[in-house]
């Protein structure tokens, strides 16, 4: 059977994982970006970011993958065009949509092409660009992956939402029949309720983290423990047990960002959205008081040698945006403590960003002569890690387990004195 041909505009982490995943579904994929290093590295088959499968998939389908810089080129084979460029933030909280614009202002208004929209944008981004080109076809296609799992994410989706608005259904229908093979239900809608399914879906995963991160709070004022209170209410159907881990606060490239669109998307349109006003604050507060629980142990912090284990905003990513670990490391400082880190992967991202910072080769050397310890990111090596010979080579055997990652008693065991989450 003869299949569609793929444009995908932007290869960042979405774009590669959308080009790689559909080429491993048999399409001719035509990917462009503008930056021609990345397009070089990648028609070498080299992979810049670290996502699980991903390689390997790459050099699977390197036949059928063909990485550009030229526009024309792309326009030329495909039909459907998939955008998948950033919108990182503005300083008003809205989002960037600069580099959408870009693209779409490269785009023949025919009606042969139609844009589908995979980067997240604020609802009512449909339909401005829709009025800027009435002749272009228009759909919203949010993307739900998440990173360290997102080859598996897109090949095996829980849903698929496809907004379409009146006279673009042909191209609507197009994707959904892209999508049919990989089995999630499909989500046929218009594209505003598209754009604000893909914000809300975020900032609810946010709200759940920061309520139960609040609940972790007060749990540790009554002697409640976490995660069993979390255990015990994802049990029930209507909560669910997904997205209960307290920590030490949510990072990474989406959550951050979209809950503050979403809030600003809001404020714009003149409604004060007083929930994720909360939802921000407790998560920028869940990061700082770890250092209480440091300070607890080890009093005043001037001069101690604090290890971070784990950089990245969540393991099986080298991704540094919006971590944990960026203002642990700058707080940490500024209490005039001496920080020394470790990530198995995110090193050489976190290099340039965490300024005045030693950096390990292992958790190990991190722990070496070090006051206190702090789990930021829960790799696995971390289970993995003789405790009682780490205790041995600490100064003072203190651990933060930001990640509720490990067990309290065994470490404790171990020579510990282990602070954790809500517990
Ligand atoms: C998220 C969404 O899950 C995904 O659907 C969307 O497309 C992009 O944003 P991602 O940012 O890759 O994906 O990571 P995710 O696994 O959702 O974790 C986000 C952050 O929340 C991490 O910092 C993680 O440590 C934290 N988290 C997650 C918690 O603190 N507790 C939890 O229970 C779950």
């Amino acid at each position: 059977m003869e299949r569609e041909p793929i444009g995908v505009v932007g290869v960042g982490w979405v774009g590669l994982v959308t080009a790689a995943c559909f080429a491993e579904l048999g399409h001719e994929v035509w990917a462009r970006d503008i930056v021609p290093e990345k397009v070089e590295s990648l028609a070498r088959g080299e992979v810049p970011i670290h996502e699980p499968g991903l390689p390997e998939l790459v050099t699977k389908n390197a036949e059928r993958l063909h990485f550009t810089t030229d526009m024309a080129a792309v326009l030329e084979q495909t039909e459907l065009l998939f955008v998948c460029v950033d919108t990182p933030p503005t300083y008003s909280g809205d989002a960037d949509l600069s580099r959408v614009r870009a693209v779409v202002e490269r785009l023949p208004e025919d009606a042969e092409h139609a844009l589908v929209m995979k980067s997240t944008v604020p609802s009512g981004t449909g339909a401005a660009i829709r009025r800027d080109m009435p002749g272009l076809a228009y759909v919203s296609c949010p993307e739900f992956l998440k990173e360290g799992s997102a080859v598996d994410d897109f090949l095996n989706p829980d849903r698929v939402v496809i907004g379409s608005d009146p006279g673009d259904e042909w191209a609507a229908d197009a994707v959904a029949s892209l999508y049919e093979p990989l089995g999630g239900e499909i989500v046929r809608t218009d594209v505003a309720s598209a754009e604000m399914i893909k914000l809300a879906s975020n900032a609810f995963l946010a709200t759940k983290i920061s309520f139960i991160n609040e609940i972790a709070n007060v749990s540790e004022e009554v002697g409640a423990d976490v995660t069993e209170v979390a255990r015990g209410m994802g049990l029930d159907d209507r909560i669910g047990g997904a997205f209960l881990k307290a920590g030490i606060g949510y990072g990474g490239s989406c959550f951050p960002k979209d809950v503050s669109a979403l809030k600003q998307l809001a404020g714009n349109s003149g409604y004060h959205f007083q929930l994720l006003n909360s939802v921000i604050e407790v998560n920028e507060l869940q990061k700082r008081r770890v250092i209480g629980k440091l300070t607890k142990h080890l009093g005043s912090l001037v001069g101690k040698r604090i290890a971070l284990l784990g950089l990245a905003f969540k393991p099986h990513t080298d991704d540094m945006r919006e971590a944990s670990s960026l203002v642990l490391s700058a707080r940490l400082q500024g209490e005039g403590a001496e920080v020394v880190a470790y990530d198995p992967v995110a090193t050489g991202a976190a290099s340039g960003l965490l300024t005045g910072t030693d950096f390990a080769t292992s958790a190990e050397e991190a722990l070496d002569g070090a006051d206190g310890a702090i789990l930021v990111t829960e790799w696995p090596e971390f289970a993995d890690l003789d405790w009682a010979a780490m205790a041995e080579k600490m100064r003072n055997p203190v651990l933060v387990d930001g990640r509720n990652f490990l067990d309290p008693e065994a470490i404790r065991a171990a020579g510990f004195r282990y602070e954790g989450i809500g517990r």
